[in-house]
């Protein structure tokens, strides 16, 4: 069975999307610094970069979910883009109602006639893999179903844009597995992809381009062949290899650290 298209032919496109000069402060300080790409239709984005590089800041902005300090976020569409994107998140909030209750709030919330919620409802379920538990509570569910909800509660709004900020943070690799493939039918039915991740291994599977994110600052935009082939930043580099922190201390300290012992 194919997927419907996320999008209709006759809806019109918000992409692109143009960051310009985006800075981000809070408490003092200056999270994101200077941000400005570009995002086109079609690919699947992988935002990589250390722990509190700026990495879900960034996808927050994109979404509109905060304003920059400084520069701009624009949309193709203006104002009206907001309706033809969401973002999954790394833990999902559940409504204390049963899995379909939780997607039609979701479809009413986006002025979804009700007639048309309940095929759409059957058909990100099936998509899922959740239609056995269609009628249960959603909190119920364990972390990965849960997971799998947040997806398609997200695809069931047909989204031109999907953002995902750390969709398998706690998940185990048989849960990873899953909702990698449902990220990967949401882009084959037509949605453009944006997320971020902290396991390379899922970069390597599911990105088309990297983007590496360190202090706030972008500091490498490449297509994933070649940047997993060849790092051109330093850093980038040192982050793939595991080395980032060695690195950041300006000094190769690793020899400090004893070595596991080999007969344990
Ligand atoms: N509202 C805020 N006020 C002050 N500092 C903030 C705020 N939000 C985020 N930060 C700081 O901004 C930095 C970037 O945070 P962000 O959550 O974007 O990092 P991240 O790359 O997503 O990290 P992780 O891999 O741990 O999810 C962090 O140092 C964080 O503490
Ligand atoms: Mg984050």
């Amino acid at each position: 069975m194919t997927a419907p298209r996320s999008t209709p032919e006759s809806t019109p496109q918000i992409l692109p999307l143009e960051l310009d000069g985006v800075c981000f402060d809070a408490g003092g300080n200056r999270l994101i610094k200077d941000i400005s790409l570009r995002f086109e239709p079609g690919l699947r984005t992988v935002v990589i970069g250390p722990n509190g590089a700026g990495k879900s800041l960034f996808l927050r902005l994109c979404h509109g979910l905060l304003r920059p300090t400084q520069g701009s976020v624009r949309w193709q569409l203006g104002s009206s883009a907001a309706r033809h994107q969401a973002m999954v998140f790394q833990r999902p909030v559940m409504l204390r109602r049963s899995v379909t209750a939780n997607i039609d709030y979701a479809l009413k919330l986006r002025k979804v006639p009700r007639r048309d919620r309940a095929d759409i409802i059957d058909r990100v379920l099936q998509q899922t893999g959740l239609r056995r538990h269609a009628d249960q509570p959603a909190r119920v569910l364990s972390i990965g179903e849960q997971q799998k909800l947040a997806l398609a509660r997200a695809w069931a709004l047909q989204p031109q844009v999907l953002f995902l900020d750390e969709p398998t943070a706690s998940l185990d690799p048989a849960a990873t597995h899953g909702v990698e493939e449902i990220i990967q039918a949401i882009h084959d039915a037509g949605t453009r992809i944006i997320m971020t991740t902290h396991d390379l291994g899922q970069a390597r599977r599911l990105a088309d381009e990297v983007i590496f994110i360190n202090r706030g600052r972008i500091l490498e935009r490449a297509p994933a062949e070649r940047f997993f082939e060849a790092q051109e930043n330093d850093l980038a580099r040192a982050f793939v290899r595991g080395e980032l922190l060695w690195w950041h201390k300006g000094k190769d300290n690793r020899k400090q650290i004893p070595k596991p012992k080999e007969d344990i």
